[in-house]
């Protein structure tokens, strides 16, 4: 139907006879002159309709409507001189068009003009995704994110021997830390399967059956509350290895996401990338996944205000918590009061995150320290002198405390940090952090539960210099963390049924509930396991920040809501009361379809 593309017209083919397809943008009428522009996925070029040059197609332009689909024929010739737009790679060129078809007319007024430049509503864009996938940004994000894919796989196949494996969708629950998607069986009365949360352990299955290196750009599900960075449906990039050890697996994605990079952003990176011990993280940056395109780093002084006359202070550590400072250079001039107290955006961002309050001092000229009530009673002058040490203050900066239970210090003040990051312009956008965090810890207490449980997932390696303590063992996984974004998670795993049994008694299963649950893998391990140890990244997390994107939802072709709802086809609905008793499925309370609530609602 066609013999060129639209953006690829260029001065090459001025004279030459072309056909082509697309979509009607942009339509003018120029005093009985018809312009549109024609597009396709390569771009666009001018069309044009005059009721002389080209009598035949003229009537067909005059009923024409935006984003109709048509066909033309023309000739192509060079605009007139001063007509020519410099923003388009065509836009010195135009085409008579000599015949023009119409080849499927819109006959409905459209929700949004694709490349329309006005905002549209996210609804809108989730709704008519088929409209939203046509604008560029969408043309775009799709299409990188096919390179990242295809970049991925050349390395992984070509270079490293990697093998593609699919596993299952129908499955087990494998627990990962969400809550699962469920599919009732019809054939099983009361039996029902999971969607993978990730193929964690058909690819240690794998590697039982002596796949050695296996990846696969797999469909992950997980029930879980919604943001930027996370969808209910989302794809990983799965990666394992037998016979490896850390040192290698790291080398290993590093080269991997070096070569993506070249690839796809023409910027070479350096590798190996920092390496930040978790506890390093945490005392620094109070998260586990820092961003480290800017300098600030928290201060911990609990131990200099473990005595202090300031209540506040005092308690916080002596109940076990923790005194962190947030300085920020230069803050007196560029942090009013205001901001800080009660009613402030700071004061306010710090209690969304749990924080109790956010107190401060200011170094004034001479090393002063300046504040209010009752910290500046309370501070000694030596108290005084560590704080000026420890965070290297200079004149002129503001000091931020965080002081109460050791995870909300650390929350509230990476919120604030990055937070101020952004607001203080101290990040150059142009520039990458990419670094791993180490030297997790196996478990951590859950208070509600009463009972220890996995901090990565159950199958993590416990540190060989730790088994002696395994409530505080360090875990032998890894976090790739890219700008502040975790954009991939891995670990070493235990190949040995002995230290499986273990860790899973460590987080409170008994024997009937893990041979229940797992007594496949745990039978596996004894069948000949080789040692081994993998990774997954969130795809869709890579290719957003490759993208410059804000949220996933932007380089997925079809995301769901906040709310997990898919506006297109308005799943999830109500299904026919037939197909729930197939299912051998009750409503707890049954109500009939028309009742149901509207898919909005
Ligand atoms: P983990 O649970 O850390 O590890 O997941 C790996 C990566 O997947 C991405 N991710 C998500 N992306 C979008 N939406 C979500 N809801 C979502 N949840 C996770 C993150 C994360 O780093 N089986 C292990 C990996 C392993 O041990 O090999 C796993 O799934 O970028």
């Amino acid at each position: 139907m066609r013999s060129h593309w639209c953006g690829q017209i260029s001065s090459a083919e001025v004279g030459q006879a072309v056909q082509l397809c697309g979509w009607v943008e942009y339509y003018r009428d120029h005093g009985g002159v018809i312009f549109f522009d024609l597009r396709d996925y390569t771009g666009r070029v001018q069309i044009v309709s005059d009721p002389e040059r080209t009598p035949a197609s003229y009537p067909v332009a005059q009923q024409l409507r935006l984003e109709s689909v048509v066909q033309i024929a023309g000739t192509v010739s060079q605009r007139p001189t001063g007509s020519e737009n410099p923003r388009l790679p065509t836009g010195a060129l135009e085409i008579y068009a000599t015949e023009l078809v119409v080849l499927n007319p819109v006959t409905r007024p459209l929700p949004f003009l694709p490349s329309g430049g006005d905002p549209v509503r996210e609804e809108l864009r989730l709704k008519y995704r088929y409209l939203t996938i046509r604008g560029d940004k969408l043309q775009q994000n799709l299409r990188l994110r096919h390179q990242v894919v295809q970049s991925i796989r050349r390395y992984l196949e070509d270079r490293l021997g990697f093998l593609e494996v699919e596993t299952p969708m129908l499955t087990r629950s494998t627990p990962e830390g969400a809550r699962d998607y469920l599919v009732p069986s019809r054939i099983y009365p009361g039996q029902w399967y999971a969607l993978p949360q990730s193929p964690q352990l058909f690819k240690q299955l794998l590697m039982v059956g002596g796949c050695d290196r296996y990846y696969q750009i797999v469909r992950c599900f997980r029930d879980e509350d919604l943001r930027a960075d996370r969808q209910p449906e989302f794809t990983q990039l799965d990666v394992e290895l037998s016979f490896t050890s850390i040192p290698e697996m790291l080398r290993i994605n590093e080269e991997l996401v070096c070569h993506v990079f070249y690839k796809i952003k023409g910027i070479e990176l350096t590798a190996p990338f920092p390496r930040l011990t978790y506890q390093q993280a945490m005392e620094w940056y109070g998260t586990d996944r820092p961003d480290t395109r800017f300098d600030l780093k928290l201060v911990n002084v609990s131990d200099v205000l473990a005595d202090s006359g300031f209540r506040v202070f005092r308690e916080a550590v002596q109940n076990g918590g923790l005194v962190k400072i947030l300085p920020v250079p230069g803050g007196n001039e560029k942090i009013s009061n205001v901001r800080i107290k009660p009613g402030g955006d700071l004061f306010k961002l710090v209690t969304e995150a749990g924080g109790k309050g956010l107190a401060y001092i200011r170094v004034r000229e001479g090393f002063e320290l300046d504040t209010i009530g009752a910290i500046k009673e309370h501070l000694t002058e030596a108290q005084k002198q560590a704080i000026l040490e420890r965070t290297h203050a200079q004149p002129g900066d503001l000091l931020l405390f965080g002081a109460g239970p050791a995870h909300l210090v650390n929350k509230s003040l990476d919120h604030l940090r990055q937070y101020l990051g952004r607001e203080l312009d101290l990040i150059d956008p142009q520039a990458v952090s990419l670094l791993w965090v180490v030297d997790f810890p196996l478990v951590e207490w859950n208070p509600e539960q009463q009972r220890y449980e996995a901090l990565h997932h159950p199958f993590t390696a416990p540190h060989p210099d730790d088994l002696g303590h395994l409530e505080t063992a360090r875990a032998l996984a890894y976090d790739l963390v890219w700008n502040g974004t975790e954009i991939g998670g891995g670990s070493l795993r235990n190949y040995q049924r002995s230290t499986q049994e273990k860790i899973f008694n460590l987080i409170g299963l008994s024997p009937a509930e893990y041979e229940e649950k797992f007594g496949f893998l745990l039978e596996a391990l004894e069948y000949g396991a080789p040692p081994h140890g993998g990774i997954a990244y969130g795809l869709d997390r890579w290719v957003m920040l490759l993208a410059g994107e804000d949220s996933i939802r932007e380089v997925m072709a079809f995301p769901k809501t906040q709310q997990a709802r898919d506006l297109l086809t308005d799943a999830p609905a109500a299904v026919l009361p037939e197909q729930l008793k197939e299912l051998h499925v009750r409503m707890a309370s049954p109500r009939k379809l028309s009742e149901l609530p509207k898919p909005h609602e």
